[in-house]
């Protein structure tokens, strides 16, 4: 068996359906279902005293490291959280903005960016610009105060230019906020040469865990810069002091609280699974595969978004009920994708485990839809 069938095997969801829907969650490797049953039966067998402390801390401790490998950051400067929106929110409130600041965005972000940037407004009057993720570093001047974005675009598939986006922002001094959430585990990636401030991901999609996981990297400038709007116990010092602890000095003073052993070990163990087979390969394959999609789609007339060397491809279905629709239709026929609301657009996620039978059943899939 190659190394990619192999791969495949991994993911019982993929013996029965061409499941093509890692933007919202990757599909889940046996190894990490196995992972969270273990934990629970020991849970429900051993009860949760000290000793279920003393595995639960240090496996998330092994679960930043991962992470941080990945991002080619320091573990010292990676929060653990509960998803890409958790960390935006986090950054949002840390920063403590105000009427006065000005927020730079894209115009087709995700609710997770949306909804603390919303918020922002409302309740304390800060100003939000939103542009076109392409001209976002033309849309950053002396009055903004944060650039947040997303890295990869859950609309398109388009990257950030994040170059010149980090370039602007510099001329003005101001942090840069990357939405990963399309972008880890997707896409090669590298938070130190990027020289982006913060840097939020997800752990349920390109890195197949569990709902719940996800990471949040901020420069190690701003991590005492930055306010802690809601450290945990990780977070403090000396946490026996009572309220007199300090914050410890890195970003666990940025993790939101721990998650259950049963949540960590299936991270862990779906991170593993990837990383056996190599990040590298794992992302050339996809995007591989997400190109070959694209002109096939194309090939059929369909209009397909301008996108980027990534593992999103979405194109025009015409309107929401068409999308709708031909989603329902596709996932009747055991193919899974998303349509993305307000756009009528739909969209597949193409990762290394999927394989070009998966492609061939989406497109006679729609093939089928079109003549009915
Ligand atoms: C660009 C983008 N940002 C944020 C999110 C939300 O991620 P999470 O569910 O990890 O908070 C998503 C996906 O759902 C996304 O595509």
């Amino acid at each position: 068996m190659d190394a990619a069938h192999s791969l495949r095997s991994q993911f019982p969801v993929l013996e029965r359906n061409a499941y093509l829907n890692a933007g919202t969650c990757g599909p889940v490797p046996e190894t990490a279902h196995a992972a969270a049953l273990d934990a629970w039966a020991y849970a429900t067998n051993e009860g949760r005293s000290g000793a279920f402390y003393e595995r639960l801390v240090p496996l998330a401790e092994e679960l930043r490291t991962r992470y941080a490998r990945l991002l080619n950051a320091a573990a010292d400067d990676v929060a653990l959280t509960a998803g890409t929106s958790d960390g935006c929110a986090h950054i949002v409130a840390a920063l403590g903005l105000r009427e006065g600041d000005e927020v730079v965005t894209a115009d087709d972000e995700h609710p997770g960016l949306t909804g603390p940037l919303i918020a922002a407004r409302q309740q304390r009057g800060v100003t939000v610009k939103a542009v076109p993720l392409a001209q976002i570093p033309d849309a950053i001047s002396d009055t903004t105060t944060l650039v947040a974005c997303s890295h990869v675009s859950w609309h398109s598939g388009a990257v950030a230019p994040v170059a010149e986006i980090v370039a602007a922002a510099a001329r003005f001094d101001i942090p840069v906020l990357l939405d990963g959430a399309q972008g880890v585990g997707a896409i090669p990636l590298d938070v130190a040469s990027f020289g982006v401030q913060f840097y939020t991901g997800s752990g349920q999609k390109w890195l197949c865990g569990p709902v719940g996981t996800g990471m949040l990297y901020v420069s190690s400038e701003w991590t005492e810069r930055l306010g802690s709007p809601a450290p945990s116990y990780g977070g403090l010092t000396d946490p026996a002091a009572g309220l007199a602890s300090g914050l410890v000095a890195n970003a666990r003073r940025h993790d939101t609280p721990l998650r259950d052993l049963s949540i960590v070990a299936a991270a862990v163990a779906a991170f593993d699974v990837l990383d056996a087979f190599g990040f590298q390969a794992l992302q050339e394959r996809a995007a591989g595969l997400a190109a070959q999609l694209a002109d096939a789609l194309r090939e059929r007339g369909a209009t397909v978004i301008d996108r980027g060397p990534t593992t999103l491809v979405a194109w025009d279905a015409g309107s929401d009920e068409a999308a709708i629709a031909a989603r329902d239709r596709l996932q009747a026929a055991g193919v899974t994708i998303r349509d993305l609301p307000g756009a009528g657009r739909l969209r597949a996620s193409v990762g290394a485990w999927n394989d070009e039978d998966d492609l061939d059943r989406l497109l006679s899939g729609l093939d089928a839809a079109a003549q009915a």
